[in-house]
């Protein structure tokens, strides 16, 4: 039997797209059981409607507080009994609500080589910066933002970018093979993790 995968998107979702495409074909041994937003009008709705995955849409300005909001969250979750969560361009911080039953079982994807350029806009960060190559991560979620050990990276040499705009664009693709390759691994054996080292281990016991 495959995972069950709930992804929590803000934007457009073409890395949520990644896992449907992967899924479709074969890569990925699992199904998405559910899409939550908190934001509305995100095109990674129209996506999940698409696919025929179940949505949810949890607005933050209808909860007090962010660890509220992480609450509902697990709340909306618990019927779907996720075994993996990916935030895919996930724009909010997750609460120990979410962290404790979910642990070393949430996932995230930054579009920078961490710990350089954590936070909003990496892509933009690098660029600022003049470094010649950035790239992505996946990592586990902790408390803290883009801080949790690291699964998987990929260097991207950006050079001949001549603005933030034409980073995000060259570092994209190689978000969407990380994500894919990530969660088709998860699918398919355990990552362990031992401090901030990540190991895998072949086959699901
Ligand atoms: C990606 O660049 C991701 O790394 C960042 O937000 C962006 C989301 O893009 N966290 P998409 O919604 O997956 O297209």
């Amino acid at each position: 039997m495959g995972i069950r995968i709930a992804v929590l998107a803000s934007g457009r979702g073409s890395n949520f797209q990644s896992i449907i495409d992967g899924i479709k074909e074969g890569d990925i041994d699992g199904e998405v059981v559910v899409l939550i937003s908190d934001k509305p009008d995100a095109y990674a709705i129209e996506r999940a409607r698409q696919n025929g995955i179940p949505t949810r849409v949890i607005p933050p300005k209808e909860c007090a507080s962010r660890e509220e909001m992480n609450l509902k969250i697990r709340e909306a979750l618990g019927s779907y009994s996720p075994d993996l969560i990916v935030l895919a361009g996930y724009m909010r911080i997750i609460t120990d609500e979410l962290l404790i039953p979910y642990l070393h079982r949430i996932i995230n994807i930054h579009p920078a080589l961490l710990p350089s350029f954590p936070g909003l806009d990496g892509q933009k960060q690098a660029f600022e910066y003049g470094v010649k190559v950035s790239g992505c991560t996946v990592h586990f979620v902790d408390g803290g933002c883009d801080t949790g050990p690291i699964i998987e990276q990929a260097c991207v040499d950006i050079r001949d970018c001549k603005s933030a705009d034409e980073v995000c664009e060259k570092i994209l693709p190689f978000e969407h093979k990380a994500m894919r390759s990530v969660v088709a691994k998860f699918s398919r054996g355990r990552f362990v993790v031992e401090g901030r080292k990540v190991r895998y281990e072949d086959g699901r016991k």
